[in-house]
């Protein structure tokens, strides 16, 4: 797995001729792409091009180990040894709704397991920690590498956004895939995660892979294949890596859009979270406090990530990280003070019946038509935009019934996201089978049906 970065020269039009051909590109070559651009000797239309050939014909696990290496190595690499405990951290392949990092990292850390997190913006139609955060009044990610030591010795937790030392080829990759619709590639994917996530000087991960209409991975096999490749790396590299392949065909949760998903995270870690975000939270943050050495086995961690809901602990931390990192602390206790956003519409049911889908991605596109997303790197997203969802799928309806409320501040988005919204919903007249949320785990010894 460990190889030298490149030191020899090489035509990037010649490069890019050669994926585009379907050729391996070599270690050397990838190192060369990836070295030249963080050093800004690649202009984004070559990198775009790249990026288009590596997602349509592939690359192999020599590619995306090099891929990898060398988005890890494009800045530093942390060393956290100073700061007692083992350090678990948590990665979502990126989902509608998902809103679980800011619950299970605070119950994860009230039981001193350090959790070092450092989180993306939205990509394509999924929403991203980042954002999230920042919808916070005063809450900053941008925060240096002395200070994220510091907050997480302080906290057990941290929720920075990647530095510019931080693989820094990761931040520009994945802005660039964002807006060049390369990024349901499992290589890419498992390069961006994995370089990101082990330059924060963890010890172990656990991964959230996504599958369905909202997740990049639209089939349960090929998140499997995604977690494996996860996992693999992550064992390569000497961490503890576990996978868990969860549902992302509806939302998770009810709420959609930054700041509506740190008001359901805030509702959730003072116990009343919907049943689909607890369930995954529990299970995530349970196998990371037995990582942590907390816990003797998975299910006594998922004991103890209910009870530190239950008894306060982890809200109390997550007040904690909030003031520390310069966040409005009162606006969370009291949700109702924040400026929520100016327009509001509803969709309603358009027959009586059963919902039999709420297609995830969506609703995904529907609040970042409204804002809450960006269409260009250089788009602002409006924090309090987003969709609340009021029925979920197998809900009986009626014909005319409220189905989903949609949130923005810019009144002309309002028509784009109704039309998408119009679509997202089936309504049929038998009653539908709910679908498991978390269908296996991943870990270095094979795959496990839950
Ligand atoms: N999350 C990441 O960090 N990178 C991706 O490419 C997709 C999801």
């Amino acid at each position: 797995m460990f190889f030298s970065m490149a030191s020899k020269s090489f035509n990037a039009v010649s490069l890019i001729r050669k994926k585009r051909d379907g050729e391996v590109l070599s270690r050397e070559e990838i190192s060369y792409l990836i070295e030249q651009y963080t050093k800004d000797k690649l202009p984004d239309y070559q990198v775009s091009a790249f990026l288009m050939a590596a997602f349509l014909r592939d690359l192999n696990e020599d590619e995306a180990a090099a891929l990898t290496h060398a988005m890890l190595h494009s800045g530093r690499v942390l060393d956290l040894g100073d700061i007692p405990g083992k350090k678990v951290d948590k990665h979502s392949t990126g989902g509608v709704g998902d809103k679980l990092s800011l619950i299970l990292a605070p119950i994860v850390a009230s039981y001193d397991v350090p959790v070092p997190m450092i989180s993306g913006r939205g990509l394509g139609h999924t929403g991203g920690t980042l954002d999230k955060m920042e919808s916070i009044p005063g809450f900053t990610v941008d925060i240096s590498l002395d200070r994220y030591r510091q907050i997480l010795s302080k906290c057990k937790m941290v929720m920075a956004g990647q530095t510019e030392d931080i693989a820094p080829a990761d931040k520009r990759l994945y802005a660039l895939r964002d807006v060049t619709a390369t990024v349901e590639s499992i290589p890419l994917i498992a390069g961006s995660i994995m370089s990101k996530k082990l330059a924060e000087g963890i010890d172990a991960l656990v991964l959230d892979v996504k599958f369905g209409s909202g997740a990049f991975m639209k089939t349960q096999q090929d998140a499997k294949e995604l977690a494996q490749t996860l996992v693999a790396i992550g064992e390569d590299f000497g961490k503890q890596t576990i996978a868990y392949l969860t549902n992302m065909e509806q939302p998770i949760g009810n709420k959609v859009g930054n700041w509506l998903e740190v008001e359901e995270a805030m509702a959730a870690l003072q116990g009343n979270g919907p049943d689909d975000v607890m369930e995954v939270t529990h299970m995530l943050a349970g196998t990371m406090i037995t990582m942590g050495g907390k816990a003797q086995s998975i299910e006594q961690g998922v004991a103890m990530s209910r009870e530190a809901v239950a008894n306060g602990q982890a809200f109390d931390k997550w007040l904690q990280l909030t003031a520390e990192q310069g966040g409005d602390t009162e606006v969370l206790r009291n949700p109702q003070k924040y400026e929520h956003a100016k327009y509001s519409f509803t969709v309603e049911a358009p027959a009586s019946g059963y919902i039999a889908k709420i297609d995830a991605y969506k609703i995904g596109i529907a609040s970042l038509e409204l804002g809450a997303g960006r269409k260009t790197k250089e788009d602002d997203v409006d924090p309090s935009a987003g969709i609340e969802l009021k029925r979920k799928t197998g809900a009986k309806v009626k014909k005319g019934e409220t189905l989903a409320t949609g949130f923005t501040n810019n009144k002309e988005l309002i028509e784009a996201a109704v039309e998408v919204l119009d679509d997202a919903f089936s309504i049929k007249t038998d009653a539908i089978d709910q679908t498991a949320m978390i269908t296996h785990r991943v870990d270095s010894q094979g795959i496990h049906e839950i």
